[in-house]
């Protein structure tokens, strides 16, 4: 628990974390300090002067905010009439070259330059020359637009390429109002972060060229999720508009921050999955080749499942705790395997040193806890005698070629239930479409060995039916999700003290010996 300090902030008792500046210090308990250049993740920069305050113990008028540490009984004054004369001064500066263009700008009812216009400034602008032009619409690359008019030169984006990529492709050229955030000759942005520049940026001046004028900011839900990228299990917001007549959609992933899994930041390629929740799902019911409906394709499942005499139950390292828990109650009351078998999702080498993985599947670690085995020895041993494969949203053609899936057809049916229009999806004798991620509820631990939860985020005008009620059709013991959370915390040993309908939402880590429990 960190240390807490008494400060007076315009004369009031207010009780903060040592060890913060006063942005953090007196932000964490509802006082805004204004600020643009500072940002936990980077640093206090002291460039903007945004967020100039007071301090009654005998040091110069006003200090800069994000460079002065909270201690025990500092008066530290934000109301004074010299202060909020400071802070329409600094507004005027920034806006005296800015473009009034907010009703075309992408940023618009997210920008911090246009809330601190309405609640530190709200005057005309004085200035009666032509502002500065400079370059607008600029491919900086990596899916980033910059617009330099807009820029306020807090230098965000330049110090995250510097201390977080450390690939350095930004800088700042030139002095006074010719300055300007520019890349170096022939060297474009090309780090796999690099779209956090958007998030990073206060202002309209970088813009992600995937999602600009596509919503308006204002529009869109934004819901707590997590991302199934790779086994980081990274933080994110699903921002997605359902508009009057249409489907829900998801217009993108931001970073959420989670300082237990990946801070302030996400991959731009994960960043990029949520086109695969829109548009590469699978959305019709197959039986034999011919389209039919779910609640056909679910007889056909039924009555395949108990026509089998051995089946292998083949789960993805995607899909859910509970699901996993559910599917393999079920293998086990009707004499099945389960193998969580799913090589080719690993892209070995991909992986970095920041965030993320070479494992590209969310949930991989709870194969260990569940005891599930996931070895190419182990499935091809189960599928001697199989007659019956299901994949539980595992795309086997990720990880065999088309000769060996083949061999496994002559023998045996192949039913797929999933949600994406993967390889196996194409070929399954049965293919039956369940929600996706960002439509269900689910516990997910990450290659840390944190365990999150993430919560329905998007609610399709026609729901598909999640995978844990396809295996309580096929007959498994649990009638709904409670019910596997209470299972979990009864029979997994490292589950016992936790209450998995109340996860916390930094996760809670678990230790390496309590993912471990992989069968021989
Ligand atoms: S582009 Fe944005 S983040 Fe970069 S210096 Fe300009 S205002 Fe700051
Ligand atoms: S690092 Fe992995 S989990 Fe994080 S955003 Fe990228 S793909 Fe998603
Ligand atoms: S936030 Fe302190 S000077 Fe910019």
């Amino acid at each position: 628990m960190a240390e807490k300090v008494k400060l007076f902030v315009n004369g009031q008792d207010v009780e903060v974390e040592s060890g913060k500046n006063l942005i953090d210090a007196i932000g964490a308990v509802g006082i805004e300090i204004p600020h643009l250049c500072y940002h936990p993740a980077l640093g206090a920069d002291g460039n903007c002067r945004m967020c100039l305050v007071g301090i009654e113990d005998g040091r110069p008028p006003l200090v800069p905010a994000c460079k002065t540490m909270a201690v025990e009984g500092m008066k530290v004054q934000l109301d004074t009439d010299k202060i909020k004369k400071i802070q329409r001064d600094i507004m005027e500066l920034e806006l005296i070259n800015h473009p009034i263009d907010c009703p075309i700008c992408d940023q618009a009812g997210e920008c911090k330059l246009q809330d601190y216009y309405m609640e530190y400034d709200g005057q005309k602008s004085r200035m009666t020359v032509p502002p500065v032009a400079k370059a607008k619409h600029m491919d900086f690359g990596a899916g980033v637009v910059h617009d330099q008019e807009r820029c306020v030169l807090c230098a965000r984006c330049v110090r995250f390429t510097r201390l977080i990529t450390k690939t350095g492709e930004l800088g700042i050229v030139n002095r006074t109002d010719s300055a300007r955030v520019t890349t170096f000759p022939g060297r474009p942005l090309a780090n796999r972060y690099a779209l956090n520049v958007v998030d990073l940026c206060p202002v309209g001046a970088m813009t992600s060229k995937d999602f600009r004028f596509k919503q308006r900011a204002w529009f869109l839900a934004k819901s707590e999720s997590l991302c199934h990228g790779c086994s980081k299990g990274c933080n994110i917001y699903i921002d997605h508009n359902k508009e009057k007549y249409k489907d829900d959609i998801i217009y993108r992933f931001r970073p959420r921050l989670n300082q237990q899994v990946n801070g302030y930041f996400i991959c731009d390629e994960g960043r990029m999955t949520y086109k695969l929740e829109n548009d590469n799902r699978l959305n019709v019911a197959q039986v034999a080749g011919k389209e039919t409906s779910v609640n056909e394709a679910v007889e056909n499942v039924r009555r395949v499942f108990s026509q089998a005499k051995k089946i292998v139950m083949l789960i993805s390292p995607n899909c859910s705790l509970e699901q996993m828990q559910a599917v393999k109650k079920l293998a086990t009351a009707n004499n099945a395997v389960v193998s969580g078998y799913s090589d080719g999702y690993i892209k070995t080498g991909d992986g970095d040193l920041f965030l993320i993985q070479d494992d590209k599947s969310a949930n991989r670690a709870a194969f260990g806890l569940l005891g599930l085995d996931s070895s190419k020895a182990g499935f091809e041993s189960a599928l001697v005698e199989a007659d019956l494969v299901i994949s539980f949203q595992n795309d086997l053609c990720r990880s065999l070629d088309d000769a060996d899936i083949a061999k496994i057809q002559d023998k045996a049916k192949i039913v797929y239930i999933g949600s994406y229009k993967d390889g196996l999806g194409e070929i399954a004798a049965i293919t039956l479409p369940v929600a996706a991620y960002s439509e269900d509820t689910g516990i997910i631990i990450n290659a840390d060995n944190i365990l999150q939860q993430y919560d329905v985020a998007v609610r399709k005008n026609d729901p598909a039916i999640d995978l844990l009620q396809i295996v309580t059709l096929l007959g498994g013991e649990f009638k709904n999700r409670e019910e596997v959370l209470t299972d979990l915390s009864a029979t997994i040993a490292a589950l016992n003290n936790i209450d998995l309908k109340h996860i916390p939402s930094e996760g809670i880590a678990l230790t390496d010996k309590e993912v471990s429990n992989v069968a021989a």
